[in-house]
Order: structure tokens, then sequence, then C-alpha cells
């Protein structure tokens, strides 16, 4: 089943046109993602509803891809910021290469576009065994491995199944990114990754393996960076200690810089102030800076920037009440759908899907889980808000779905991707059977 709009506008239009950062916005009174009514799509998917825009994901990738285009250079999306299977294969037909952290997300790239296995780069500082089998056999470009007990393990398997193993050390290159504490990852107190100062003398140790090859060094310092410069600086150590390794007899041919290029959550919609294409030029103008003569293919692992602002989160209001001096909008959608303001007290835009009228007023935006943590924005303003109408929470592309759960004994909500003047269910509603499937009595 899907959705048509009336104009007939091409699919995989992004080019190199430049696009609003967000696909949501209103005709006339009206929220609509790529010219697709939003209450259109409520009406025949319900919700809660997550709707994706496949231009603003082909668009946010294609600018990787450009930014880049003057090196070698491989794009890995990193499948956990949104890993279903429709989004998987529309990045993979444009020839993305994918970081995964486990055996589930192999699966998910091998059912989405089988080619781009061998671009697949496997990060995660807990691989289990049945992981790296499976990896192996698939044939994946790299593993980043993150301890020197995961590179024993890898060259065991690696020998017991042999196929050689290529790997790339994820160093800690002890650099501080601005970020909430959650999502932040290269600095030495953090689980991920080795100290680069220890990092030669592990790879030195494999020199003489037969059955691993010191392929690549990898890096990733957090998520949701909004600057460019914590990039450039841990890129800058890790190509010193590219040339170290190469000097001890490694054949280096790949670094991998990780993810966690940010956006603009804050801005209003059609403020025009976020511009991803000035983000990605800048991010990639520095990445470039510091790599500099490295002779190795540069990989990036952008999971946020290019799925969270092309999608929003379509919630219905049940109720709205008032408790003493507050009011509590209750939508349909809660914390276990999307639980990024729970877990991070994270900011997220929520437009009313018809554009209200009059005055503002402070509302708290909540969900119905019994939680006092379930909540999408506390004294938010906003005009007036009835029960039953339509509300968008934006820039939930990413770590929305991929983190959702059963909580409360909810089923997780459907999902649409707009492509063009159509739309098209990508995951049904589950069913209360298929969540309690599992269970034995
Ligand atoms: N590569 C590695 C090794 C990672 O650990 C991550 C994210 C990425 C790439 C992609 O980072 P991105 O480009 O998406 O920033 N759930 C949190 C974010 C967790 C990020 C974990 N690692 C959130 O909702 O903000």
């Amino acid at each position: 089943m899907s959705i048509r709009n009336g104009k007939t506008a091409g699919k995989g239009s992004a080019g190199k046109k430049q696009i609003a950062a967000r696909p949501f916005h209103y005709r006339g009174r009206e929220l609509a993602c790529d010219g697709i009514s939003l209450e259109a799509l409520a009406a025949e998917y319900g919700t809660p509803l997550y709707v994706y825009s496949a231009e603003q994901i082909r668009y946010r990738f294609g600018l990787f891809q450009q930014a880049l285009a003057g090196r070698e250079a491989t794009v890995c999306y990193a499948v956990k910021a949104n890993s279903s299977l429709a989004i998987l294969r529309l990045l993979a037909e444009m020839g993305a290469g994918f970081d995964i952290v486990s055996g589930g997300e192999l699966e998910r790239v091998r059912r989405a576009n089988k080619a781009a296995l061998k671009r697949v780069v496997f990060s995660g500082a807990g691989k289990l065994v049945w992981e790296i089998d499976a990896a192996l056999k698939a044939g994946i470009l790299m593993f980043n491995v993150e301890s020197e007990g995961e590179l024993e393990v890898l060259a065991e398997r690696a020998e017991a199944l042999g196929i050689r193993a290529r790997f790339a050390l994820r160093v800690n290159p002890d650099v501080f990114a601005e970020t909430h504490p959650y999502i932040s990852t290269g600095l030495g107190e953090h689980k991920f990754g080795v100290a680069i100062g220890k990092a030669r003398a592990i790879y030195r140790k494999t020199l003489r393996s037969k059955w691993l090859d010191a392929a690549g060094v990898s890096v990733h310092i957090g998520s949701q960076i909004r600057s460019v410069e914590p990039f450039a600086a841990a890129l800058k150590r890790v190509v010193a200690l590219v040339a170290e390794l190469r000097s001890d007899g490694h054949m280096i041919r790949t670094v991998d810089a990780g993810g966690g290029l940010g956006v603009d959550y804050e801005e209003t919609i059609g403020a025009g102030t976020f511009d991803p294409a000035r983000e990605v030029a800048a991010y990639a103008a520095a990445l470039d800076e510091a790599a500099g003569e490295l002779n190795a293919r540069l990989l990036v692992e952008p999971g946020r920037f290019i799925v969270a602002q092309a999608g929003g989160l379509l919630t219905r209001v049940s109720f709205v009440k008032k408790n003493g001096e507050k009011t509590f909008v209750i939508a349909d959608a809660a914390m276990n759908d999307l639980i990024r303001p729970a877990l991070y007290q994270a900011h997220h835009e929520i437009l009313p899907v018809v554009k209200g009228r009059g005055a503002t007023a402070p509302v708290d935006v909540v969900g119905p889980v019994c939680e006092s943590g379930d909540f999408f924005a506390h004294d938010r303003e906003m005009t007036r808000v009835k029960a039953d109408e339509l509300l968008l929470v934006l820039d939930a592309g990413a770590y929305g779905m991929s983190q959702s759960s059963n909580y409360n004994t909810r089923v997780r909500p459907a999902e649409v991707l707009v492509d063009g003047s159509e739309a098209r269910l990508i995951r049904r509603r589950e069913t209360l059977k298929e969540l309690m499937a599992g269970e034995i009595l």
C-alpha cells in the first residue's frame, strides 16, 4: 500500500541541488513531508509513526561522498543510527559502506544488499565469537579491534576458518570533544579502543602473524560533535601513528576517522541557519588537511548526520490535562518509541501538524508510560493543543526507532519512507502477538 501526491517528482532527485535541512514544511497550514500530507499518512498507517524522507537521506549521504571525492574514500554509514532495511538498501545503492557493531547488524546489511558486505567495518568493544566468525565468512572490509584480547580471539578464529583477518586497531586519541557524557568516547577514561601510546607495540606483535593483516587504523571520538577541530586533532594523531607503523613494516592501507558529526536539534523549522552542505564541507576539509598525503583509503562513519533530520515521529494527542499550574499534552508516542529526551535530556522540536493560531503557552509533552521520565518536552511554548490532533517530533530519524523498546508492553511504531511523490510502508506496526511470540508459559 502506498500514498501518492499529485506531483511527479522523480526519485533520487537529491543530486547536487541544495534542499532544506529538513523535509517537513507547512503547505498552507498543514505539515507535509516532501509534499506528502502527514494527516493522510496518519490516517493510512496510524500513529505513532516514523516518517522519513528518502530524498533527504540521499542528499545527506551524497554530501559526504561529494566532499570526499578528491581522495580515495568510503562513507560507511553507522547502521546503529537507523538500521531499517529499506534505508540500508537505499544507501547501499548509492555505494555506501557500513559501520556495524553486531552480528545482527551484519545480517541486516546482508539482507539489504549482499554486495555491500565487502564495504563493512565491524566496530564494538565486545564482539562475540559467532559474530567474528560470521563477519570473517562474509568477507568484510575490516575489523575495528578494540583490545588485545579481541585481537587474540580474532587470530584464533581466522586460523580456525582459514580466512585472513584484516584489522585496524581502534585507538583512543585522548581528545576531548564537547558533547553529552554518555556519547563521548575519545578520552583515556572511556571503555573504547586502546590508548594510542600502546598501539605500536600491539601492532608489532601481529607482524609475523599469518592470520592477522594490519590493514588500517581507526578512531572514533564521540557523537553529536558540533565543531570540526576535535576530528582533525584525532586524525592527526592517527596519521602520525600510521607513519610509525609503516616504518615497522605494516602495510596500512585504510584509515577510519569514525563518525560523530552533529546536527542542530534546536533550530526551528525553516530558519535556514543550519546548512548541512556547509557543515559537511567544513568537516571534510578539516579531515583532508589532517590526513595530508596519507596514501591510504579514508573511511568515515557518519550515522546521525545522514538520518536524524530526515525523519520525524508522528504522534496523536490522546488527552490534554491540567495538574495545578501545569498543562500536560499526553501523546500516543512514548519514551519506548523515542528515548532520547529521557536518556540524554535531548531537545527535539515539536510541531503541530495543523498550524496553531493565537498565543503560545508552556506545556509538557509526555507519553503514556508510567514514569516521570517519559517526556518529549518540558515547558515548551506551543499554541493551544487539543485532544486528537497530530504532532510531529522532529529530528527523530537517528537513534529513534533503533533505540525503541517494548517497555510497558507497547508495540513499536510503524515506519514510512517518503520517496519522491510516493510514501511506502517500510515496517508495519508490530502486533501484540509478535511481541509475545518468544515467551513460554
Ligand atoms: N562509529 C562508531 C564506532 C560509533 O560508536 C558511532 C556511534 C558512530 C560511528 C556514529 O556516530 P554518529 O555519526 O551517529 O554520531 N544514541 C545516542 C548516540 C550514540 C552514538 C554511539 N556511537 C544518541 O541518540 O544521541
